[in-house]
């Protein structure tokens, strides 16, 4: 018995070591474990904010993610040199959710072993490439933004390969810097990141603590040069992005029969002092589950992001018969998105006046409820005289082409406590002017608050979105 334990953790302890160069055994799916920014294992963790704080934060991220995602695509005379991505934004560019990722295989002290270097990069659904900033950025002339963990020294890792120019299928659009494919994403704001395309060996955190995910030759861009990117990066604390759209480049693209084209997660309530695991998982890896609703996940043009047909919003039950003009999508400007990486729920103006002044009519009838106005925060908030939690609230219903994604009270709004100690609740969804005048057309955003509680699966490979309602923090 104590043997055959001493075996077990010495084979544990081997694997941990000898990972990097096993291609891990299993055949099948593929699962990594999601950080929320405001989770205790996030670098951007702030024990001592309070929840008004947070979710404040959360509402910018959301505003500002939202914001970038509804700049036009590029034209197709730019598209074969240059991708124009969205606009900048000085708060934050990235998802609210992010992975902790090896890349790399640097010399270890263990005979024969090797180790990767460990990065935070954030999860995103709205773009495809996998990239990080390398060491090439530091040369004359070139640019890096701050980051506190080393920038990949990719020359010294023994697994890293520069894609030859105009060979590989994922070397698009062919602009090929000395020989070798490159990336150039510049945004409207003259912020721009260039780099080689490479490819390198990846290892992620999954399901369990010891066995790690490990990808190899997996096509990610090695930045060499990011200029106006400053701001990029949390201060310091995230090095890049692993994109989940839908281009050729995506982590559910590259991963190819292990995750069949699909992947699924199902979010929690993330409190800020829990530590709950999320996990994004992958092909056979996705619990099978049945009563899923489907509706089919649009693409359009180059466009990365998963875009949806929103037709209506109900509240408790009865539809509000929005017009489905409001969320239509009309060339290249407004649609809907389906985003995990949009932390609130962000609606067009039009749209979201409609939604207001129902719920407003709807609490009307309710005695002991009192409008006020919260500095900075959601624009629908009452204070309740006696405190009830979510009690009393309606749900909300998005009508997504012939499914239903239901949002529970609890979802739907968000309940805080105001200075004097007093309950107050508010929707927990924003329009695009809520702190900024109006933009044109800009994209509705269903984002990761109002996907809680629901198993969420993405069929790439069939363009279908399939979910239904599920307690996350049984099966996440
Ligand atoms: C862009 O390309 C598409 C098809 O490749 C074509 O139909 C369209 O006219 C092009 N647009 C412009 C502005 O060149
Ligand atoms: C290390 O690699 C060498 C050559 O590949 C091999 O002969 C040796 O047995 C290996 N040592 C260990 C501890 O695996
Ligand atoms: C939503 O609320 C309405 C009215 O309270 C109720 O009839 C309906 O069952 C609720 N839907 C869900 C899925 O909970």
């Amino acid at each position: 018995m104590a043997n055959s334990a001493k075996l077990f953790l010495g084979f544990l302890v081997m694997s941990i070591f000898l990972l990097p160069k096993i291609a891990i055994g299993k055949s099948n799916g593929f699962t990594l474990k999601l950080i929320h920014r405001d989770s205790p294992e996030s670098p951007l963790y702030q024990a001592n904010l309070a929840q008004l704080q947070r979710t404040r934060k959360l509402i910018l991220q959301s505003l500002a993610r939202s914001t970038y995602q509804s700049h036009e695509h590029p034209s197709n005379s730019t598209q074969h040199f240059i991708n124009v991505l969205r606009s900048k934004v000085d708060y934050q560019l990235g998802s609210i959710f992010m992975a902790q990722v090896g890349i790399g295989s640097f010399r270890a002290s263990w005979p024969n072993s090797s180790s990767p270097i460990s990065y935070f990069l954030h999860v995103d659904t709205g773009s495809s490439l996998i990239w990080t900033q390398c060491e090439e950025c530091k040369a004359r002339g070139n640019n890096c933004f701050y980051q506190k963990q080393p920038i990949f020294p990719d020359l010294r890792s023994s697994s890293y390969t520069k894609l030859p120019c105009n060979v590989h299928p994922l070397c698009y659009p062919r602009r090929c810097v000395k020989r070798f494919c490159s990336y150039h994403y510049e945004y409207e704001d003259g912020s721009s990141s260039e780099g080689y395309l490479a490819s390198e060996t990846f290892s992620f955190d999954s399901s369990t603590s010891i066995q790690k995910e490990i990808v190899q030759n997996m096509v990610f861009g090695c930045g060499f040069n990011q200029q106006n990117m400053k701001n990029y990066g949390d201060q310091g604390n995230i090095a890049g992005i692993l994109g989940l759209g839908w281009g050729p480049r995506s982590l559910v693209k590259q991963l190819g029969s292990r995750a069949g084209g699909r992947f699924s997660y199902c979010l929690q309530r993330v409190d800020g002092n829990h530590q709950r695991n999320t996990f994004l998982r992958f092909g056979s890896d996705i619990p099978s589950r049945s009563g899923l609703q489907t509706t089919d996940l649009l693409q359009y043009g180059s466009e990365e992001a998963y875009f949806v047909n929103l037709v209506d919003i109900s509240i408790a039950g009865s539809r509000l018969h929005i017009p489905s003009d409001h969320f239509i999508r009309r060339g290249s400007r407004g649609g809907t998105i389906f985003d995990s990486g949009t932390s609130y729920t962000i609606i067009i103006e039009s749209a979201y006046n409609i939604l207001e002044q129902a719920l407003v009519n709807h609490f009307s009838k309710f005695v002991g409820l009192t409008r006020i106005r919260v500095p900075r925060f959601f624009s629908l908030c009452y204070k309740r005289s006696i405190g009830r939690g979510f009690s009393n609230l309606p749900n909300i219903t998005f009508h997504i082409g012939d499914a239903n994604l239901v949002a529970q009270p609890e979802v739907a709004f968000s309940v805080d406590k105001a200075q004097d100690g007093k309950e107050f609740f508010c929707l927990a969804m924003a329009s695009h002017s809520l702190f900024q005048s109006n933009m044109d057309d800009p994209v509705t955003a269903i984002g990761a608050y109002q996907q809680i509680n629901h198993r969420i699966i993405y069929d790439v490979t069939r363009k279908k979105l399939q979910f239904r309602p599920e307690d996350c923090t049984q099966n996440p």
